[in-house]
C-alpha cells in the first residue's frame, strides 16, 4: 500500500500513445546511432545477424521465432548450426542494472546488478553493465562471430547510417588506416586485422564507443517505454480489472511474487521494474531440447553440462571465487515487463533462463506446486510431459535452491489464473481508449 501511493505521487505520467510515436520520433543523435548499430545485421560474420534477430520488440525484446522458443529456446549465431547455451532474455530495461556488486545481508554476500543472467556483464569495463554486455555478441563465435573488434569498427565506421559514427564521437574516433583485405579478413574466422599499435589502440577505444552507443539506445524511450496497462493503472489513467487487481493483490501476498520482482522505484526512481537484480535458484529443471548439448566443440561435457548461473561466473574471478559456491545455480531474477508481447497470437515464447517453460501459467504453476508434486523419472521431461504426468523434474542445479520463498505457494487454480492475468498488464504500447 505504501508504495503504491508513493509511486502514483512520484511517477511522471506515461505518454499517451500518439506522444509515444513522437517521442520515439525525438531519439537523440546518440540514441539513433544505437539504434542503427543494434539493428545492422552487417555486424556478423556472415551479414545475417544483429542483435535485433534475438532481441525483436515486436516479442518483447526476446526470441522471434516461435518454433524455436517451443524448443531449445537457443538461438543460432550467425554461422549455421552454432547455439549458445541460454535463452534470450528482454533486451528492455536492462540498463537500469547496477554495476555488479556484493551486500552482506544475513552473514551472508548477497549479489546485485550486472547483466546476462549470470551478471558477467558487470558493467567494471564501461561503468554500466548494459554497455559492457553489447562489446559481447559481435565478437561471441555463437553469436555474431566476427573475427576482430576491428572489424566491428570498420562496419561501423564505413556504414550508411542516418546518424554516422563520426557525428556522435567525433572524426578520431574512425580515423584509421583500414588494409586493403579489410573485408576479407572480416569475413573469415579466426582472422585478425593487420593495424599500426596506434590504429589498433584507436579501435580498442572506438569499440568502447560503439558499447556505449547500444547502451544509449537500449536506455532511450523507445526501449524503456513504460507505458503498460500497469504504468497507466499507477498514475490513475486507467483502472485495472476485477481479475487483475485480484492478481496484483495475491503477486504482492500469497504468491510473494514481489519479493524479487520487486514493485519498488528502480535505482534512478524509475517506476517498478519488476526486478531487484539479485540471483536464486528457483530449481528450474534442464531443458532437454536445449541445443548446447550437443554442440561437442563448444560443450565439452555434452548432455551432463548444467548451467552453473551466478556461481560459474564468481569462480572465475579471484576476489569473489570465495563467494561461488553459495551462489551455483543462481540467475539473475529478470524483469517481468512485456513479458506476454508477441508477434501474433499463438506465438510460443520461453521463459526461464533455458526456456523450459512455454507458457506463464506453466511457470506459475512451478512456483505453486515445485516441491508437492512428485519427481519425474527422468531429469530430461519436457514441461508438457511433466505436466501430464503430474510431476516436476529434477532441478537443473540442486543445490541452493530457495525453499523459502516458492515451491508450495497452496494457490487455487483461480489465484493461479489471477496472477497470469495481471502479469498480462505490463506489456508496453497500451493503448489508453477514451
Ligand atoms: C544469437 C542470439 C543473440 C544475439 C545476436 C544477441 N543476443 Fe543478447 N542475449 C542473448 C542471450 C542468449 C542472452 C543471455 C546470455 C547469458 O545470460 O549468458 C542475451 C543477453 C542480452 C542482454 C542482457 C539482458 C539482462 O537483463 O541481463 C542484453 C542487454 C542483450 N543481450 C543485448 C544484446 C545486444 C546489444 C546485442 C548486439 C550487440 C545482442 N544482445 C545480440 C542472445 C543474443
Ligand atoms: C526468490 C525470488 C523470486 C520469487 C519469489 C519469484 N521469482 Fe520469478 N524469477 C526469479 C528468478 C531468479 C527467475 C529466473 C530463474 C531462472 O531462469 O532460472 C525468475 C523468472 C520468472 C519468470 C520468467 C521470466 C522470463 O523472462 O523468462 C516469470 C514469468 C516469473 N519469474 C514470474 C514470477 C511470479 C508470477 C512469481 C510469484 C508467483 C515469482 N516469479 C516469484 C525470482 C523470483
Amino acid at each position: 500500500m505504501r508504495i503504491r501511493t508513493l509511486l502514483a505521487c512520484t511517477l511522471a505520467l506515461p505518454l499517451s500513445m500518439a506522444m509515444q510515436d513522437a517521442a520515439a520520433q525525438m531519439l537523440s543523435p546518440e540514441e539513433v546511432l544505437g539504434k542503427s548499430i543494434f539493428f545492422d545485421l552487417d555486424l556478423s560474420i556472415n551479414g545475417n545477424q544483429s542483435c535485433a534477430v534475438c532481441h525483436t520488440p515486436e516479442a518483447g525484446w526476446t526470441g522471434p521465432i516461435s518454433e524455436i522458443n517451443a524448443g531449445g529456446a537457443v538461438y543460432e549465431g550467425s554461422i549455421p548450426g552454432r547455439f549458445g547455451n541460454r535463452k534470450p532474455p528482454s533486451s528492455a530495461y536492462a540498463t537500469p542494472s547496477p554495476i555488479l556488486h556484493f551486500v552482506i545481508e544475513k552473514k551472508e554476500a548477497l549479489f546485485i546488478g550486472g547483466n546476462f543472467w549470470d551478471g558477467r556483464a558487470t558493467g567494471e569495463k564501461l561503468g554500466n553493465p548494459a554497455a559492457d554486455q553489447a562489446l559481447g555478441p559481435f565478437l561471441n563465435p555463437v553469436e555474431q562471430a566476427l573475427p576482430d573488434n576491428a572489424c566491428v569498427v570498420y562496419k561501423v565506421c564505413t556504414a550508411d547510417y542516418p546518424v554516422s559514427f563520426t557525428e556522435v564521437w567525433g572524426f578520431e574516433a574512425c580515423a584509421i588506416d583500414w588494409p586493403i583485405d579489410v573485408d576479407e579478413v572480416c569475413a573469415t574466422e579466426g582472422a585478425f586485422v593487420d593495424l599500426s599499435p596506434e590504429d589498433r589502440a584507436t579501435v580498442d577505444d572506438s569499440y568502447k564507443k560503439v558499447g556505449l552507443s547500444v547502451a544509449d539506445y537500449e536506455a532511450s524511450s523507445e526501449v524503456n517505454q513504460y507505458a503498460s496497462k500497469f504504468d497507466y493503472y499507477l498514475a490513475g489513467l486507467v483502472d485495472l480489472t476485477k481479475e487483475e487487481k485480484t492478481g496484483f493483490n495475491l503477486f504482492k501476498s500469497k504468491g510473494k511474487c514481489a519479493n524479487c520482482h520487486v514493485l519498488d522505484p528502480g535505482p534512478d526512481g524509475e517506476p517498478p521494474l519488476f526486478t531487484d537484480f539479485t540471483f536464486d535458484n528457483l530449481g528450474v529443471p534442464r531443458n532437454p531440447e536445449n541445443p548446447w548439448y550437443d554442440q561437442a566443440a563448444f560443450n565439452p561435457e555434452g548432455d551432463r553440462w548444467v548451467d552453473l548461473g551466478l556461481g560459474g561466473f564468481l569462480e572465475k574471478r579471484v576476489d569473489y571465487q570465495r563467494f561461488a559456491q553459495e551462489n551455483l545455480g543462481k540467475q539473475k531474477v529478470p524483469t517481468l515487463r512485456n513479458l506476454t508481447k508477441r508477434p501474433y497470437p499463438g506465438f510460443v515464447k520461453a521463459f526461464t533462463h533455458n526456456g523450459y517453460f512455454k507458457t506463464v501459467k506453466q511457470v506459475v504453476h512451478f512456483y505453486n506446486t515445485r516441491d508437492t508434486k512428485p519427481t519425474c523419472l527422468s531429469p530430461y521431461t519436457p514441461v508438457e510431459e511433466a505436466l501430464a504426468q503430474g510431476c516436476w523434474p529434477a532441478a537443473e542445479v540442486p543445490v541452493n535452491v530457495n525453499t523459502a520463498e516458492l515451491g508450495n505457494l497452496n494457490l487455487s487454480e483461480e489465484q493461479e489464473d489471477a496472477i497470469v492475468t495481471f502479469l498480462g498488464t505490463l506489456d508496453d504500447g497500451f493503448m489508453l481508449s477514451e
